[in-house]
């Protein structure tokens, strides 16, 4: 039994697929057809929902995209469509200022704008323009334009959170959430069966017996074989429930972060050690995508283009990696074996990724070209961690690493070679930028040509050698995203 607030209803829900995806959930089984399907594979936001959930003892509210959202990934939250946004009072003021600021034509993307500019409502009151385009930079309108819906959208923004129904409720909503419980263990409907342990042991031991089961984490790679490949996953083990791979932590020496960490907290996790991951995750993807997205299924879903990896390998970190009662601590540069082949046996899953703090001899820097600013997948996104002896200024460790060179995401070792021992300058990174083209071998694919790969990952090690002489001198590089809409 799936058990959740619809808006204010409590739905128990017994006979759903775990394979039904929330957006045919509302459309077809409720008939909330508010909710829209563009692309039915995260990229145009029509499908907007937002999710309430309890985290320590307060209403969090974040977007998602109910076209990856699996109904499994509902229970003990409140699922709020556009159907909900309007009260006695009349349209909600989001509703208002989209109708005021002329934000909507056909009006096939509103309902997704209205949802992510709810949620932007929520969770920043205040938003300033940056806020703004994060919130809505995972919705696509191909006729309105983007100038209404932002002026729409800001106008909105105020000390004080808005006073709508939500608000008044919110007290009633918590209690509610709360009182529906963990969700049982096993969940059968359609031939299929979804897991929802509540612990790592659970875990560890479903895994162990059904070891053709697929983890569910964000979904936001997983479900697209549903949605796009029109496959059936017979068994799912969610992970949305083993709170103990949900957390954050630091140790004097690093930053240990669940695998079921979602991008958006991985973010406040890293930003303030390194600003250069902060900017490249407010890149990734889209807000909903981040929202639900965890760096754990970023990690095993292997994909040579992830943007994850090459940060975390540069970075020098590493992961447990947990079989029944049995863990294992593995580099993550050597996780990935070939092309969507990584060090993971049948049954075992990523519990932690540790990731080393900065040190003040070390620079991090990393940049991901992509054809779009916004909600786009790299071409190539490289990382560079060099450290430096403080007094002679030579590099004494290099580790770079990229993706979108090779079939994973890998280390530049000839490049990294070319700059140990040597002081910075730009002799030296010429020579590394040659050595560079003897460790991949890029393709072509849609995204880029083989050629552009190779030059562009070249000139990124230019780009780092700039920034790194610039800040040298005492200047400060602006890392946080620029945007180029006045
Ligand atoms: C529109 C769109 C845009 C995207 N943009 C980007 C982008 O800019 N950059 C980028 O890097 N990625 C991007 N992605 C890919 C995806 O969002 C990320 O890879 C995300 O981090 C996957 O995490 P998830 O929790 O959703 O994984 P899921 O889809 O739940 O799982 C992915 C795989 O990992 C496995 N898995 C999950 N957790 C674990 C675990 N703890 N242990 C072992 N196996 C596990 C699952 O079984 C599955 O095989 C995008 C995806 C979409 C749909
Ligand atoms: S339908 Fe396009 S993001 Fe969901
Ligand atoms: S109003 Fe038509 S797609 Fe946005």
């Amino acid at each position: 039994m799936i058990r959740f607030l619809l808006n204010q209803t409590l739905c128990e829900e017994q006979h759903l697929s775990p394979n039904l995806t929330v957006l045919n959930y509302l459309r077809e089984h409720v008939r909330k057809t508010g909710t829209k399907e563009g692309c039915g594979s995260g990229d145009c936001g029509a499908c907007t929902v937002v999710l309430g959930e309890v985290v320590n003892g307060k209403l969090e509210y974040r977007s998602v995209n109910s076209c990856l959202t699996f109904v499994s990934a509902l229970h003990g939250k409140q699922l709020i469509t556009v159907e909900d946004l309007r009260s006695q009072a009349g349209l909600h003021p989001v509703q208002k200022a989209m109708v005021d600021f002329h934000g909507s034509q056909c009006g096939y993307c509103t309902p997704g704008f209205i949802m992510s500019m709810f949620a932007l409502t929520k969770n920043s009151p205040n938003a300033d323009k940056e806020d703004t385009y994060e919130a809505l930079a995972g919705n696509l309108c191909r006729c309105t334009g983007y100038r209404p819906i932002v002026n729409a959208a800001l106008s909105l923004s105020q000390e004080t959170p808005i006073r709508d129904q939500f608000f008044e409720y919110e007290k009633e909503t918590i209690d509610r959430l709360n009182a529906i419980g963990l969700p049982d263990l096993e969940h059968h409907a359609d031939g299929k069966t979804a897991f929802t342990p509540t612990n790592s042991n659970e875990l560890a031991d479903i895994l162990l017996a059904h070891p053709d089961a697929k983890m569910l984490a964000g979904g936001t790679d997983l479900a697209l074989e549903v949605t796009q490949f029109h496959r059936d996953i017979n068994t799912l083990v969610y992970l949305g429930h083993v709170d103990d791979i949900k957390t954050v932590n630091e140790s004097e020496t690093h930053i240990n972060i669940g695998a079921n960490v979602p991008f958006t907290d991985v973010y406040r996790a890293l930003e303030p050690h390194y600003p250069d991951f902060g900017a490249l995750l407010q890149r990734f993807a889209s807000l909903q995508i981040r929202n639900q997205g965890t760096v754990g299924g970023n990690i095993a879903n292997a994909s040579p283009i992830g943007d994850g990896p090459p940060l975390l390998i540069a970075l020098g970190a590493s992961m447990t990696l947990r079989l029944g009662n049995t863990t294992r601590d593995i580099a993550l540069e050597d996780f990935f074996h070939d092309y969507k082949v990584t060090a993971l046996q049948p049954s075992e899953f990523i519990q932690t990724i540790h990731i080393p703090k900065p040190t003040p001899d070390k620079a991090f820097k990393a940049y991901k070209i992509s054809k779009r600013f916004d909600d786009d997948i790299s071409a190539v996104c490289g990382a560079f961690r060099l450290t430096f002896d403080q007094e002679s200024d030579t590099v004494t460790e290099a580790r770079i690493a990229f993706g979108g060179m090779s079939a994973t995401p890998a280390r530049a070792t000839l490049c990294e070679q070319a700059l140990i021992g040597k002081p910075l300058s730009l002799a030296t990174i010429q020579v590394a930028m040659n050595a560079l083209a003897n460790d991949f071998s890029p393709i072509s694919d849609v995204r880029a040509t083989k050629e552009y790969r190779a030059e562009t990952a070249a000139n990124l090690l230019y780009r780092l050698y700039t920034e790194l002489t610039y800040a040298k001198d005492g200047n400060t590089i602006e890392t946080r995203v620029i945007h180029y809409v006045s």
